[in-house]
């Protein structure tokens, strides 16, 4: 029987990360349970300092354990990763999941050319001979969209631009063709051209070889286009779940409802980014027992102030929400 049929490809349950700051402990990320199949992409939204990139940095294993504490159970192919080594966390990162970050120069090493770098990952995680690999190599540089792919394979980070250096990353990531990609806002840095090509790749590998996708994301317009499923964020919790259709179309939570409402309308901005809602997130570090949600929200009630509610399933297939009145929400226009 095939695996991939029987489990999710990845299942997170009760993620709470902690982290100790100038500010005392904080938990930019609680009680975070979410799960993706192979062949699916789930996207990632909701404004900046929601804990999107400590939830994934925590799944990659990324977080430094001297300040950060990670609970829950993060199971890839039904492996629970946070048994394993280092040594071993390694091995799965590049050919069983690989990621994508915000921050190119993060992932790429000072004093290695680009190409040897990527040529390094595809040593470790498949058998390519030498003469292969460095054709590879130059395949996947003209896959992301580099010109001399010959000539960038020689240079080293420095040499080269932002933009293309996001790019020798996201070449990087896809190297082994990983079962579960995770991308923190991949093509922020990038023009629309480029954008699209990666995109389309992206998509093109998912169909090809099943990988499941994990990706956030400001843009509503590549979250539309890519994802089957999104989790909506804040301040560290998963608000709203639901199928793209659903969440485009019938948002229960008054934080989506209010995300969407922000975005500028098509015929105004050739791409819908998330703006700013009214009011700003509160301090992880202030205690509150409401709903995190409860001084920004529009329907607030006293229950709101009191009592946090939990995220629960209603009446939609697959569609879920941590609000006490969703049900009479969402039938606001
Ligand atoms: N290394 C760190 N030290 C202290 N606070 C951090 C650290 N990393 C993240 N945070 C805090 O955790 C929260 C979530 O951050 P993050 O996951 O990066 O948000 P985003 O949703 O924008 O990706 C933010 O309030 C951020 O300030
Ligand atoms: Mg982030």
């Amino acid at each position: 029987m095939n695996e991939s049929q029987t489990e999710p490809l990845l299942q997170v349950d009760n993620l709470r990360v902690s982290m100790a700051t100038q500010q005392g402990i904080i938990s930019p990320v609680r009680d975070v349970s979410f799960s993706i199949n192979a062949h699916e992409t789930l996207g990632i939204i909701g404004e900046s300092g929601c804990g999107k990139s400590v939830t994934v940095q925590a799944i990659m294993g990324l977080l430094s354990p001297r300040i950060t504490r990670v609970e829950g159970d993060i199971a890839l192919k039904g492996r629970a990763l946070h048994t394993l080594n280092p040594r071993q966390l390694r091995q799965y990162c590049g050919r069983d999941m690989a990621m994508i970050f915000q921050d190119p120069l993060s992932s790429l090493n000072p004093v290695f050319t680009l190409g040897q770098q990527i040529a390094e990952s595809l040593r470790l995680h498949t058998p390519l001979s030498g003469a292969l690999r460095r054709q590879r190599v130059v395949t996947l540089l003209e896959e992301v969209g580099i010109y001399d792919p010959v000539r960038t394979a020689r240079m080293y980070p420095h040499e080269i631009s932002g933009g293309m250096r996001q790019r020798v990353m996201i070449a990087m990531a896809m190297a082994c063709e990983p079962a579960l990609l995770i991308a923190d806002e991949p093509t922020t840095a990038l023009d629309v051209t480029i954008q699209t090509q990666i995109l389309a790749l992206l998509d093109s590998v998912k169909a090809r070889t099943g990988m499941g996708i994990v990706i956030i994301t400001h843009d509503l317009t590549v979250i539309a286009q890519m994802c089957q499923r999104v989790l909506v964020m804040y301040l560290g919790q998963v608000v709203e779940e639901a199928d793209i259709i659903t969440l485009f179309n019938k948002p229960r939570h008054p934080y989506t409802q209010a995300l969407l409402a922000s975005r500028p309308s098509f015929s105004h901005a050739r791409k819908s980014r998330l703006t700013e809602i009214a009011g700003s997130v509160p301090s992880l570090s202030t205690p509150f027992s409401g709903c995190s949600f409860a001084d920004r929200c529009p329907y607030v009630q006293a229950r709101c102030q009191r009592h946090n509610p939990s995220l629960r399933d209603i009446n939609e297939p697959g569609h879920r929400v941590r609000c006490w009145f969703a049900e009479q929400v969402g039938e606001t226009p």
